[in-house]
């Protein structure tokens, strides 16, 4: 008999320098892994008054917070190098601990994790993702800040941060996939911008089409992979698709070179593989994420929607699920 499975490996991420990360989502049974990576990296930062609660973690702690939701822990060559804990409360998550051991940071793990972890919470269909950081620090504020959280209060001596946590849906055949775009299309208005990444096939020009027919466009959507940019006007009014394919592109200038702005007011604007770059585009995005899952045979694609910004602020995605 084996034994309990009490770590799983829940991604393989690359750095930007290279490295490869090991993701794994523990359980409380892998405390002690947490513990020394937590000391470790609150004891790099300056101290502050009163000092950090993680530096007083002990097994019994960590094993506590760990059973009221879950840890992500980064392995370089099988050694743990980063740990995150996210607690759980119905709707909503609490990230309680980020920690990157000190020869590890600034290789973009603490991104790796954050983006591991919203993933998984969004597959158990949590919304709502707070985090409390050390108003001593502003450049950890930030550092959320860029990752969508936006400041909702404090709590001396924490500044409090929130983000709703991309939606998801399932699509299990490429008709499924135009259904959805449609259903997407019903809150779609003149001036959003739709930021679509996944693979080559992932199914992003199939969403399109289905946005497309849901906008009542004159078609057809195809890929506009030779062609960077197309226009679909509305058959019956409403706003035109703008349709762009950013895989070609180098740069956010050559982006702006299609001059997008022009169009972009009456428009619904989709960027394909835009990720990376054309968020320069728009504060208020909606950024959609194309994956496959693990079994080469099976073409369910898993749809993970993000709204950024006031536009989305209102959980107008949440009939999507
Ligand atoms: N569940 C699914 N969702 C989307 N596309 C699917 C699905 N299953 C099979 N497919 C097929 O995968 C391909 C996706 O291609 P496409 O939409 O052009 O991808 P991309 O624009 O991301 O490169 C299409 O041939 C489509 O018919
Ligand atoms: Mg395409």
């Amino acid at each position: 008999m084996s034994a309990p499975s009490t770590a799983a490996v829940v991604a393989e991420a690359a750095l930007p320098d290279g490295g490869r990360l090991r993701i794994l989502r523990v359980d409380a049974s892998r405390a002690s892994d947490v513990v020394p990576i937590v000391h470790a990296a609150f004891a790099a930062r300056p101290p502050v008054e009163p000092p950090a609660a993680a530096l007083a973690d002990t097994v019994d702690t960590i094993a506590e917070k760990l059973d009221g939701g879950f840890g992500v822990v980064g392995e370089l060559d099988g050694e743990p190098a980063a740990a995150l804990i996210v607690e759980l409360d119905g709707d909503d998550a609490v990230i309680t601990r980020v920690a990157v051991h000190p020869d590890h940071q600034h290789r973009g793990i603490a991104n790796a994790l954050v983006g591991c972890t919203m993933d998984l919470l969004a597959l158990r269909g949590t919304r709502w993702l707070t985090v409390g950081v050390r108003t001593e620090f502003p450049a950890l504020g930030r550092w959320w800040r860029r990752h969508g959280f936006v400041p909702t209060g404090e709590q001396p001596p924490l500044e409090i941060l929130r983000r709703t946590l991309p939606v998801m849906a399932e699509a299990a055949t490429a008709d499924a996939m135009r259904a959805l775009g449609e259903r997407l299309a019903t809150v779609l208005r003149a001036g959003d911008v739709i930021i679509a990444t996944g693979d080559l096939g992932a199914g992003k020009t199939t969403l399109t089409q289905g946005i497309g027919a849901g906008l009542n466009i004159a078609g057809p959507v195809i890929s506009p992979t030779f062609v960077l940019s197309r226009v679909h006007p509305a058959v019956a009014g409403g706003p035109a698709l703008v349709h762009v394919d950013a895989y070609r592109l180098g740069s956010f200038d050559e982006l702006e070179d299609l001059d997008l702005e022009a169009s972009l007011p009456d428009s619904v604007t989709l960027i394909e593989w835009g990720g990376g770059i054309a968020e320069g585009l728009a504060d208020d995005r909606l950024e959609i994420d194309i994956r496959r899952g693990l079994d080469p045979e099976d073409e369910t694609r898993l749809v993970f929607l993000s709204g950024l910004g006031a536009r989305w602020a209102d959980g107008q995605l949440e009939e999507l699920r």
